[in-house]
């Protein structure tokens, strides 16, 4: 496949860095906000026709380089047995939580693909609908951060109630986290199977941990996930990983995350030259002048010059940002030429 974003992942050289965002499908974009208003979040996720053009969209509006699947990572505490519903103002509420052995128990790991029947024609037809240069990132959740989830029930800034389970019970803890990532590992592969070119494992709540806990409770799972699909394109996300740097260096994976709170000099010293680094705008600087948004743009790009380097937020792209902001970020990465 003759795409930048591709090519920058397999180590080869190329003009200027790839460019996507991460959450680049909704959320800020009105058309979707349209959709939203007439389809349920999962009728969304489960129909190809709704999943397709949700996804392609970002690419005709936005200019990205590449899309990224529509769904969600709480499709795996679905396919597992609990009901998630999206409340507005609210976010993901799950309909029960796993916090004893019985409710362990509870959780259906067999056979998963079958209560999962359309994800393989959304891939299929957003790969037919997506120009022949536009790579299709698959996703899931980290085993922890799915975890947060299923342990708190819903939404929160510090997931205490789900650490707190982990520290104080971690033989169970580990068993959940074990029957998540045995799914997990089950459902990527199937994205695979399915055409999408490249994945990334979303650790949006590992930066909680300290090292020691972010070892024994998110680390370990991530391996299984990159160790299973060990020559396919991928890329890890820890936000709030800086300390974790040294560790998810050691992955079987071709590209990190970083988060805008990481310097570009800090992580060229952490990782090396054989992972892409990836990121990381703070998204709020979309809400920036024009003039200083392509200023901190170009010198974002520069500052990660001399490792290989894809563009990108450094978390997903916030619901109040105008597109034609959006679309001056992907611009001006675009317009950026390597020294
Ligand atoms: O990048 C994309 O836009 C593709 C689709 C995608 C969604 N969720 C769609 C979605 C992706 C990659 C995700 C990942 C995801 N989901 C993460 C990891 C990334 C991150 O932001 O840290 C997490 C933690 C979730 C869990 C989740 N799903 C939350 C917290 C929420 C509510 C708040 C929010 O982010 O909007 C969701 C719902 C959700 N997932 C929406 C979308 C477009 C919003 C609901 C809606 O529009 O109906």
């Amino acid at each position: 496949m003759n795409n930048r974003f591709i090519k920058v992942l397999k180590g080869e050289a190329v003009d200027r860095p790839p460019v996507w965002m991460m959450r680049q499908a909704g959320r800020y974009l009105p058309d979707y906000m349209k959709l939203k208003a007439r389809y349920s979040f999962f009728e969304r996720i489960e129909t190809p026709e709704l999943a397709t053009e949700i996804t392609v969209m970002p690419v005709h509006q936005v200019g990205v380089d590449a899309a990224i699947l529509f769904s969600d990572i709480l499709v795996i505490p679905k396919v597992l047995g609990i009901d998630v519903e999206l409340i507005p103002g609210k976010g993901p509420v799950l309909d029960w939580t796993v916090k004893s052995e019985s409710e362990y128990k509870k959780l259906n790991g067999e056979d998963i693909i079958s209560r999962m029947p359309t994800v393989e024609a959304c891939i299929k037809m957003i790969k037919a609908e997506l120009p022949d240069h536009i790579p299709l990132i698959g996703f899931v959740g980290s085993p922890w951060t799915v975890f947060c989830y299923m342990v708190q029930g819903k939404g929160s800034k510090d997931f205490s109630e789900a650490k707190s389970f982990a520290y104080n019970h971690p033989s169970l803890a580990l068993k959940i986290l074990d029957k998540i990532t045995i799914a997990t590992i089950e459902y990527l592969g199937h994205q695979i199977d399915s055409g999408v070119d490249v994945f990334q494992v979303f650790d949006s709540w590992g930066g909680l941990l300290d090292r020691k806990n972010y070892l024994q409770f998110s680390y370990p799972f991530i391996k299984r996930i990159c160790d299973a699909f060990p020559d396919f394109p991928s890329i890890v996300f820890a936000k709030g990983g800086w300390h974790l740097l040294d560790d998810l260096n050691q992955l079987q994976c071709n590209a990190l995350g970083l988060d805008w709170t990481i310097s570009a000099d800090y992580a060229k010293s952490k990782v090396s030259k054989d992972k892409v680094l990836q990121g990381n705008l703070d998204p709020s600087m979309l809400l920036s002048s024009d003039e200083i948004l392509v200023q901190r743009t170009n010198e974002m790009i520069a500052s990660f010059e001399g490792h290989p380097y894809v563009a990108n937020l450094g978390h997903g792209i916030l619901p109040n940002i105008p597109v034609e902001k959006a679309k001056l970020f992907i611009q001006t990465v675009k317009n950026y030429r390597y020294s």
